[in-house]
């Protein structure tokens, strides 16, 4: 694809952004007698879970799971499978999950459906988007830094075909 490039969100707008969702879960989770388990969904919530982490003033675990949506490339089907499953016994635990960001919410739905089931003491989703447009089902993030229209977005971690995560701001790409 040649594309061209718009950037929409620069570091310094994710910076703040990034901080105050940070000091939103640092109050919630103050004096818990465990840590929260943040699982990151990968590839894309990398950038965000690393430096929401680094906001965090209560501790937390980290863990990370891969999520494969069988359907066209562009748009994920209800079908999830978790292909790389985390090494943490949530059972009991303080859950949340971390996605780069929320479409029509198959994916999220899913990796919801399949942690719940393993007994989680509470399970909150955080995100960096919502493309809320696209949503075919009400499905609502518990924590989110943006909300975004109905373009195509990368870089923070968010890819087009592997490329663009590198780039440390949110811009629109389109085809030309
Ligand atoms: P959902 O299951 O439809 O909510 O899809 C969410 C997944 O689709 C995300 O984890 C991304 O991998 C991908 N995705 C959706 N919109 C975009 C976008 O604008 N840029 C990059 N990836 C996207
Ligand atoms: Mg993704």
């Amino acid at each position: 694809m040649s594309g061209t490039e718009r950037i929409l969100l620069d570091e310094a707008a994710i910076s703040a952004a990034v901080k105050r969702v940070g000091a939103q879960i640092s109050a919630d989770y103050a004096a818990r007698a465990k840590p929260p388990v943040i699982i990151g969904v990968l590839k894309g919530s990398f950038v965000f879970l690393a430096d929401l982490i680094r906001t965090l003033t209560v501790p937390c675990e980290i863990d990370f799971l891969t999520a494969k949506s069988y359907g066209q490339n562009s748009h994920s089907s209800g079908v999830v499978q978790i292909v790389k499953d985390i090494d943490a016994d949530i059972t009991g635990r303080d859950v949340i999950i971390t996605e780069d960001i929320l479409e029509s919410a198959n994916t999220l739905r899913s990796v919801c459906e399949i942690l719940r089931s393993r007994s989680p003491a509470s399970l909150k989703v955080c995100v960096f988007l919502d493309k809320n447009v696209k949503r075919e089902a009400p499905f609502e993030a518990d924590y989110k830094c943006f909300d975004i229209g109905d373009e195509f977005v990368v870089g923070y971690g968010l890819d087009y075909a592997e490329k663009y995560r590198y780039l440390p701001y949110l811009a629109a790409i389109a085809a030309e």
